[in-house]
């Protein structure tokens, strides 16, 4: 590529997030795509909460567990990471020799921006004797504050894995960590962060949906309200909600989580009707505004130009490994593979 070009990509990037390239209606973006993997041996990492379209040109697909799993050991020159930029950055920070392109560098998460590193900083100097425990939605800055990150999938067990008089600051998602502080018994100090998609659900909603369907399960990702665990027959991150769809007998679930986890749901048991819960208002809330601005035209154009890709400042990127080179190496412990 001639150094115009690059300067080009990289202002159209600064200016949009992404690639705004004008392609051919009738190309056929899924070989394209496929040819791409192929000449620059790419692997698309790819979330549940992706479109149906991206999930299936996906290499794998998972919980943000897995895709950390799956960033750190594999083979491939380039990743290109369809989710959202905290994703894309941990498969940086555990894999810096390689190419790590984002289809919109503009995908944000609410959850991480509800908990700027300064800010949190001084509430963990207010704490001094805690151990900080970070969910993974959080930027590299509050990693490199934290002392372990979880997922959703092991949060429990890391927690359970500490002694029980251990002072605990969790960050940054008050509804996961309420959970997690009532399934064991802790009374971890909480940041006041959460996740606009999973705060959205109704309780009034969806009871009245389950007295319409009273066989289906409920089933809730845990950085829902309390109020809407309460309902939850099942609560899991989205990997453990879709092993739990393929092995519980029931025909019915209300699904309380983004609506993307619901392609996979549908393919693994077609024989069975999954229901999204109703958010509380009569928008597409329970839609991710932020995992939803990846198309599959985007993953082409960042394929093709390798643009965006996430670049960090390698004294942050050290930081920010030790948690969660912590976390995967309990994880491996713990089986959870
Ligand atoms: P998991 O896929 O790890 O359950 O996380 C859900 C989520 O909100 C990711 O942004
Ligand atoms: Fe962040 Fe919530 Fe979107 Fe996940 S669903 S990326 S936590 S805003």
């Amino acid at each position: 590529m001639s150094t115009a070009l690059v300067t080009d990509l990289n202002l159209n990037v600064e200016k949009n997030g992404f690639l705004d390239i004008e392609l051919d209606p009738e190309m056929d973006l899924f070989a394209e795509i496929e040819r791409l993997k192929k000449e620059k041996n790419a692997i698309i990492l790819a979330h549940y909460y992706q479109e149906p379209d991206i999930q299936d040109v996906a290499d794998y697909i998972g919980d943000s567990l897995g895709l950390a799993q799956k960033a750190e050991k594999t083979d491939a020159d380039i990743i290109v990471f369809a989710g959202v930029h905290f994703m894309a950055e941990t498969a940086k920070i555990l894999n810096p020799t390689k190419k790590v392109v984002i289809p919109d560098f503009k995908a944000g998460c609410s959850l991480s921006d509800s908990c700027p590193p300064p800010l949190f900083a001084q509430f963990k100097a207010q704490h001094p004797d805690h151990l900080v425990i970070s969910y993974i939605n959080c930027s590299a800055g509050i990693k490199a504050l934290s002392d372990i990150i979880c997922t959703s999938s092991n949060a429990q067990k890391i927690v359970e894995s500490l002694p029980k008089d251990q002072k605990i600051i969790f960050a940054p998602d008050k509804n996961l960590g309420a959970y997690i502080n009532k399934v064991t018994g802790r009374n971890m100090v909480l940041w006041n962060g959460a996740c606009m998609v999973h705060e959205i659900f109704s309780v009034e909603k969806i009871s009245k949906l389950k007295l319409r369907h009273p066989n289906a399960k409920i089933i809730a990702h845990p950085e829902c309200e309390e109020p809407v665990l309460r309902l939850a027959d099942y609560i899991g991150s989205t990997t453990q909600l879709l092993k739990y769809t393929e092995k519980d007998a029931s025909a019915e679930y209300i699904v309380a989580t983004e609506t993307g986890i619901l392609h996979q749901m549908m393919k693994s048991n077609p024989q069975k009707t999954f229901i999204p819960a109703p958010p509380n208002n009569s928008c597409a809330c329970n839609d991710c505004p932020h995992m939803k601005r990846n198309t599959l035209e985007k993953i082409y154009l960042c394929m093709e130009y390798e643009v965006p890709e996430i670049i960090m400042d390698e004294e942050l990127r050290l930081a920010a490994k030790k948690p969660i080179d912590r976390m995967l190496e309990l994880s491996a412990q713990f089986g959870l593979i």
